[in-house]
């Protein structure tokens, strides 16, 4: 039986919605196989049955490479999905939470305050970005909760990358000129349910909103904090050796600095996050604990 007070989260597997899923008590997954999300039919069933308080959309196509040759599989994801969820969400009354990323930004203008204007550099930024019009177009109840550099215990993130490589290397070559925030997807996962809160609370939250873990690193001051947790729980490290940017080549442009500003978040929901150095040491007490 469907509790009027449930909190729909739209995706299952991915780094956030298990994040999501591991939070709190009254959240319904749905991943590919329980919903359609390029079918409003499918979707407007969705809701039919869950009768949620507030929708979270955490799945998105995000393989930043990949999409320079998968456009159409990133559109569909990143922009008519969006595009649809905010439409059945605006039918139904409920607010929803879209979540994006830095890489709407093109790294030119850091730290990025919530009006910057977007300029992506890439398919999957730009997809991210016209996934936010999209949403916020269809004239409903919507915050975009931006994030940036996520990582977790699930899948295949930077920190992840970095705990597998140094089981077969002495030392990992990690790019040093590129600058944002790193993020937990737990950290994430509670903005967003702050997020959804606030908007059911009171009609008049919404709007962009970023959201990043305190402080900031580039890729290879963080490679050295996934190395400096590993040598502290006895685990095998690497030594990081910074490169530049240019000497990485990779299919995708990516911005050098996509800081972003998150003083907006941090007033709705009366706190600032934690540290990502505190982040990063929960998430690898959870890899430890598994
Ligand atoms: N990862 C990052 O570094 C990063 C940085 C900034 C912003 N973000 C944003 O944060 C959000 C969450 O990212 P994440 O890291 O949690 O992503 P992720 O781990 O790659 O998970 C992707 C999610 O999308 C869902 N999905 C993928 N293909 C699908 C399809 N064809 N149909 C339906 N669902 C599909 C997956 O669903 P299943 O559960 O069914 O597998 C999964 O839950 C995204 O909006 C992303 O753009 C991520």
């Amino acid at each position: 039986m469907a509790s009027a007070r449930t909190l729909l989260v739209i995706g299952k597997s991915g780094q956030l919605a298990s994040a999501l899923q591991a939070r709190e008590g009254g959240v319904a997954c749905l991943g590919r196989k329980d919903v359609d999300v390029l079918s409003l039919d499918s979707l407007r069933v969705a809701l039919a049955v869950h009768e949620p308080r507030a929708v979270i959309n955490a799945a998105a196509y995000t393989a930043v490479d990949q999409a320079e040759s998968e456009r159409e599989q990133a559109m569909a994801l990143n922009v008519v999905a969006p595009r649809n969820l905010a439409r059945v969400c605006a039918d139904a009354g409920v607010p929803l939470v879209h979540v994006s990323t830095d890489y709407v930004f093109d790294g030119e203008d850091a730290p990025y305050a919530e009006d910057a204007p977007v300029h992506p550099l890439n398919v999957y930024g730009e997809t991210k970005a016209r996934g936010e019009q999209a949403a916020m177009a269809q004239g409903g109840r919507v915050s975009i909760v931006r994030a940036s550099w996520v990582f977790s215990e699930r899948g295949s993130n930077f920190v992840t990358t970095m705990l597998r490589l140094a089981k077969d290397r002495a030392e990992i070559d990690v790019v040093s000129d590129v600058a944002g925030r790193p993020t937990s997807a737990h950290a994430l996962a509670e903005a967003c349910l702050g997020v959804a809160s606030a908007m059911v609370a009171d009609k008049a939250t919404g709007g962009v909103f970023h959201f990043a873990n305190d402080g900031e690193a580039t890729w290879s001051v963080l490679a050295e904090a996934v190395m400096d947790e590993a040598r502290v729980r006895g685990w095998k490290a690497a030594r990081i050796k910074p490169i530049l940017a240019a000497q990485y080549p990779v299919k995708a442009r990516r911005p050098r600095d996509s800081r972003m500003a998150t003083d907006r978040i941090e007033r709705l929901l009366g706190k600032a996050p934690p540290h990502w150095r505190v982040a990063l040491g929960d998430v690898l007490d959870r890899i430890e604990r598994a």
